[in-house]
């Protein structure tokens, strides 16, 4: 079974959660595409919805799909966020960012009453860290966020792009840093927000309500454990 047939049945199974008059937060990645296409077909079908895009990514295929969005500043909370994750551990804290979205996407999600996530079963860990955490920063001075992002053990990289640093849809730089075990996420979600320089972390922590993990032909739908 393959990986994206695993994303494509988790991304449409949490597509299927949405309801009339819903307002969407719509997440970025490849499995979030998924779920934006599904949408785009139940919209065409009747459904009448309204979304906020996490990326300008998402904003080009809600528009080609023809998902109705809104300007995110215009609304003050949604019901209900679809996105993806590059790790996720028992108490369904979160590792993002791997496409460098994670900025948008943790606004999204914290103005959203639902966080749900759908994923293939390859980002299911027992415990963060493998996976590089991205971290956004200010391009000014975001050597010194580095450094001190490093006092705190990770090996830190600068993302590249195709000519020089790689930039966010925001105009930042993301840090992604090797940290190989986060034994407590909520403890270095603060440590890196006290950081000057730090715009947000990839850390996303007690927010996701349910995680869609497809599973060979089937979806598994799993719950926080403590
Ligand atoms: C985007 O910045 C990320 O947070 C994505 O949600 C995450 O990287 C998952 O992406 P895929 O669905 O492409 O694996």
């Amino acid at each position: 079974m393959s990986l994206e047939r695993e994303k494509q049945l988790a991304a449409e199974s949490a597509a299927e959660l949405v309801e009339e008059s819903m307002r969407i937060g719509l997440g970025t990645g490849s499995t979030a595409a998924f779920a934006i296409r599904r949408l785009g077909e139940r919209v065409a079908q009747g459904l009448s919805i309204t979304a906020v895009p996490t990326s300008l990514q998402s904003e080009r295929l809600a528009r080609e799909v023809g998902i109705p969005l809104i300007d995110f500043s215009d609304v003050i909370s949604l019901d209900m966020t679809l996105d993806g994750a590059d790790e996720f551990d028992p108490a369904l804290n979160l590792t993002k960012g791997g496409g460098g979205a994670l900025f948008r996407e943790k606004i999204v999600a914290a103005a959203s009453d639902r966080l749900i996530i759908f994923a293939d079963h390859t980002k299911q860990v027992q415990q963060l860290g493998k996976f590089p955490l991205p971290v956004e920063v200010n391009p000014f001075g975001w050597q010194v966020a580095a450094g001190k992002i490093e006092a705190l053990g990770p090996k830190v990289t600068l993302r590249q792009g195709s000519s020089g640093p790689f930039t966010t849809d925001n105009q930042g730089y993301i840090l992604d840093c090797e940290f190989g075990e986060i034994p407590d996420p909520p403890a270095l979600e603060r440590q890196l927000a006290a950081i000057a320089g730090v715009t947000e972390c990839g850390l996303f922590c007690a927010m996701a309500e349910i995680i869609c993990m497809g599973e060979g032909e089937s979806v598994r739908h799993i719950t926080p454990r403590a």
